[in-house]
């Protein structure tokens, strides 16, 4: 009966024994930066680009918004050239007509929608895709939770390449400093 322990022990220090085995090459690694992606902003800059999100956008928390992402990244991605999954690829969904993404086979629903994706779409959208456009393929139950959401969609405005975007129109521009001249 007690053999059970010893067994159970022998059987552990036998799989430790097989895990170090496994040591050696790390010759991989060395290529990944050789085909560096598309430049992707620093954390610097994506905190930048979040302060110049319209509210309240701004207010997002982008570390919980790429945790709220874990819910989508099974059928999406949301880089440049990202590719199309069960979902289409997400990159500059702000301001593109919904059903537009080239090569993705989208349902009637979303090909009949016809407007352009902005915050509140989505908002709605991510809150309940059943029933904000039936007959749609997106078998993604919905995020209640409305702070949930406002952290996912300043994430995927950093991410999609939106708020870079925004950023490249015409900003107001620093203040310059002007205490040279006295
Ligand atoms: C189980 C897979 C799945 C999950 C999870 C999922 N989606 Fe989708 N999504 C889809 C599919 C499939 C479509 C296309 C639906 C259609 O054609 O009816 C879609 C469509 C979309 C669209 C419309 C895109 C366009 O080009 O018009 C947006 C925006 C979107 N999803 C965002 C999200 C976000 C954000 C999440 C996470 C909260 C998410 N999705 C979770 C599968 C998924």
């Amino acid at each position: 009966m007690f053999h059970f322990t010893k067994i159970a022990v022998a059987a552990v220090s036998l799989l430790t024994l097989t895990a170090c085995g496994q040591g050696g090459g790390d010759a991989a690694g060395s290529s990944e930066a050789a085909k560096a992606p598309a430049a992707q902003p620093s954390d610097a800059e994506r905190q930048a680009l979040l302060a110049a999100l319209p509210a309240p956008y701004n207010t997002g928390d982008l570390e919980n918004g790429r945790r709220q992402f874990g819910l989508c990244r099974s059928c999406h991605t949301v880089a440049e050239g990202g590719p199309n999954l069960t979902g289409p690829n997400l990159h500059g969904v702000f301001g593109r007509t919904a059903g537009t993404v080239e090569g993705y086979r989208y349902s009637d629903a979303l090909l009949a929608a016809g407007f352009e994706w902005d915050a509140e779409r989505l908002d709605a959208w991510l809150a309940n895709p059943r029933t904000y456009l039936p007959g749609n393929r997106m078998t993604f139950a919905g995020l209640a939770d409305p702070k949930k959401r406002l952290d996912l969609i300043a994430y995927l405005k950093v991410e999609s390449g939106y708020a870079a975007t925004a950023a490249e129109a015409p900003a107001p521009e620093a203040p310059a400093p002007t205490d040279a001249e006295s």
